[in-house]
């Protein structure tokens, strides 16, 4: 017995889709420019927070789709804003200011405010932030990850049970903060002393894991599980949801800090003295790229990641990858972020990408006009009635 082919689907819901819904969008982020780093913060405090050009970009990206923008800073202003602009969504960047699950504040906010926002939930913002918590799942689940320890103390050094070279980074950081060179540490002085200013400069856990001698990948995708048929764009996503950019290698052999993607390294502009060489798509077997994506999907899919997400890998030294940790809110400044370096790389705008973000979070929330959410309804239940019968007929 023939099955219902998937195009058929497409082709019924594409004219559905294309009328074009617009909304008031409050873009929320952290900008750099309004950071003032106290004489306790370390050196990069800030390096996470935005700059002005990405909200430029972004604002600029759904303004020409006629949706309105209005940037919103995420701080304690925040929820008497929302109170008073009322969007209808938030596009949400914001990596929060502080406290141990600073980049889950705003979803937090929207969800007691009611308010749809794009990307990852509380839930999966504020455990992606914590990379130890991360490992602890990703090794429950029999994700290959390096093996490690974390340290809340010097005391703990003592008790590590780990082979050196080791690597140690700050447990709850992001953007190579407390990153370089001397984050490979080879015997115990090494490791006291590293661990013993991370712990003092950055005042979180330590987390210390078995160096990764080999190359290094990020992987990013937009989408979530399910049958994209009924999207704006179905022609962008796999069958199971997703689309999956062309693997990019961050090659830092010639860069500032040899062999380690930190934070000086991160901060200077592609294609200037001491900056990484960005290798997208990377040159690597088939074999690899599957592995890769697999992993990513498994990986992001333990901690329910929603509409955007970027894992970064290493080889170890048996030649595999291992998961270092997985970016839920990724970087998306259209000139040096990784995963619009890996859009641009196939072709996508980064119009077409912000765009693509802010309608899988719409289409989760079904925010259409009333009329055209019953269509789309209709339409999901004739998917999964499609599917369903599928899965009976194999
Ligand atoms: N276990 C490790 N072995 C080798 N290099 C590592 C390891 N962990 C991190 N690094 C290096 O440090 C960089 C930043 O670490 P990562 O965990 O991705 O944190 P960030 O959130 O700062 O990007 C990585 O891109 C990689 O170059
Ligand atoms: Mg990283």
């Amino acid at each position: 017995m023939e099955t219902y082919p998937r195009f058929r689907i497409n082709e019924m819901i594409r004219p559905l889709m294309r009328k074009k819904q617009t909304w008031r969008i409050a873009l929320i982020a952290n900008l750099i420019d309004d950071f003032t780093r106290t004489p306790d913060d370390p050196l990069d405090a800030g390096a996470e927070f935005d700059r002005r050009q990405t909200i430029e970009s972004i604002s600029t990206a759904l303004e020409a789709e006629g949706h309105k923008v209005i940037f919103v800073q995420a701080n304690s202003a925040l929820p008497e804003v929302l109170m008073k602009v009322k969007p209808q969504i938030c596009f949400n960047i914001a990596e929060g200011i502080s406290g141990d699950g600073r980049e889950a504040q705003v979803p937090a906010l929207c969800e007691l405010l009611g308010i749809p926002y794009t990307g990852s939930q509380v839930v999966a913002n504020a455990i992606s932030l914590n990379k130890t918590m991360t490992k602890r799942i990703w090794q429950q689940l029999g994700l290959p990850t390096a093996p490690y320890y974390e340290f809340t103390s010097l005391e703990d050094a003592a008790h590590a049970e780990l082979r050196f070279p080791l690597f140690a980074k700050p447990a709850r950081e992001g953007t190579g903060m407390g990153i370089d060179n001397r984050s490979i540490i080879n015997n115990h002085d090494e490791l006291f002393a590293r661990v013993g200013w991370l712990l003092s400069n950055y005042r979180q856990p330590v987390l210390v894991e078995e160096f990764l001698p080999g190359r290094e990948f990020t992987v990013g995708f937009i989408g979530n599980r399910g049958n994209p048929a009924y999207r704006s764009r179905p022609d962008l996503y796999d069958a199971d949801g997703y689309h999956w950019f062309p693997i990019l290698e961050i090659d830092t052999l010639s860069s500032v800090s040899p062999t380690i993607y930190g934070h000086d390294a991160k901060s200077l502009d592609i294609g200037t003295e001491g900056a990484p060489n960005y290798l997208c798509p990377a040159m690597i077997s088939e074999s690899l790229r599957a592995r890769l994506i697999d992993l990513t999907r498994r990986a992001a899919e333990a901690l329910d990641v929603r509409d955007v997400s970027r894992i970064d890998f290493r080889l170890g030294a048996d030649g595999e990858p291992y998961l270092m940790e997985i970016n839920t809110l990724p970087g998306l400044n259209p000139l040096i972020s990784d995963l619009c370096i890996m859009a641009a790389t196939e072709g996508m705008s980064h119009q077409i990408l912000i765009s693509e973000i802010l309608h899988l979070a719409a289409e989760r929330y079904q925010l259409f006009s009333p009329d055209q959410a019953s269509k789309v309804k209709n339409q999901q239940q004739l998917n999964s009635y499609v599917e369903t019968e599928h899965k009976i007929i194999k």
